[in-house]
């Protein structure tokens, strides 16, 4: 699955004509990404019986926004941060300005993707209004927003819960809404909660490895909240009570998740590969 989606990513990338900015573009999409969003939206697809080749673009276009979403939040007037996916952050090596336009050319191809794609106009404009919604202002961008506006600042953990579900859950979530409307619409709810909450224990262990790791295991500046004061659930709980939650949505996920005529072990299996995660 991993391969039919980088080789897909590579054939879009080629298809546009060279510039640095492609070049810029290339460089960050391709840097060895987990690609958690794509295949979690192509394994709900997977855990009720239907292949997915058909739908590899839906998958391609949520992995250039979130690629995209990651070269903005590195600029030095987000994160700042100098190190990603194992190398320098795309704005160290091309340059501020490239670095933007790259993430803009991203999200703009993002949505031609889905539109180019080979499949029906309905489910095209679907894909387009969930993707889009989750990752806009009242998705992703709200959530970076709540992020900023939160540094240095002692917030609740009501608070921070919305900055992580809109920050990482909303586009976590819509892909599984995105699986959902194609194989079980009837569920749909269902699968965005177990977004949500996939999401929301995701970003709470971001928080955790963000100071247990080393920089060189993450593939990215490790400390890199403690020295931007920004808000986490680690700063907030403690340690142990950030893991214990992790566990517990987790856990909750797995209920919702056998409440669903679907193959359920594709899915058990992703939490547990969640669970050992290392970056
Ligand atoms: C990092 O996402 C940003 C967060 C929302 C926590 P990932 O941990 O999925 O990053 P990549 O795509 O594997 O680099
Ligand atoms: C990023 O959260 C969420 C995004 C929408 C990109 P972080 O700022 O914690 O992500 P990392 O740790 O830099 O990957
Ligand atoms: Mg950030
Ligand atoms: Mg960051
Ligand atoms: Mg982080």
């Amino acid at each position: 699955m991993i391969e039919q989606l980088e080789t897909r990513l590579q054939e879009i990338m080629d298809s546009y004509k060279p510039s640095k900015v492609r070049d810029a573009m290339q460089y960050s999409l391709m840097a060895g990404g987990k690609r958690l969003r794509p295949v979690f939206f192509l394994e709900v697809l997977s855990s009720y019986g239907v292949s997915y080749e058909e739908y590899l673009d839906i998958a391609c276009a949520i992995e250039m926004i979130h690629t995209y979403s990651l070269i903005h939040d590195d600029l030095p007037g987000m994160d700042d941060d100098s190190l990603r996916r194992g190398k320098p952050t795309c704005h160290i090596k091309f340059g501020e300005a490239t670095a933007i336009l790259a993430g803009d050319a991203l999200l703009n191809q993002a949505m031609l993707v889905i539109l180019n794609a080979n499949i029906d106009t309905e489910l095209k404009l679907k894909s387009l209004q969930i993707l889009f919604d989750a990752s806009g202002v009242e998705g992703m961008i709200y959530g970076q927003n709540l992020d900023m506006e939160s540094e240095k600042k002692k917030i609740d953990l009501t608070k921070l819960e919305e900055i992580h579900y809109y920050k990482t859950g909303a586009l976590i979530s819509a892909a599984l809404e995105m699986g959902a409307t194609i194989v079980d619409n009837d569920n749909v709810s269902t699968w965005k909660e177990i977004g949500m909450k996939i999401g929301l224990a995701f970003q709470i262990q971001d928080d955790i490895l963000d100071v247990t790791m080393t920089s060189d295991k993450l593939g990215k500046n490790a400390g890199s909240d403690i020295a931007n004061g920004k808000a986490t659930y680690v700063k907030l709980l403690g340690m142990d009570a950030s893991c214990q939650e992790v566990e517990k949505l987790l856990k909750e996920c797995q209920s919702l998740l056998s409440s669903l005529t679907c193959d359920n072990e594709i899915y058990l299996g992703i939490f547990e590969q969640l669970k050992k995660r290392g970056n």
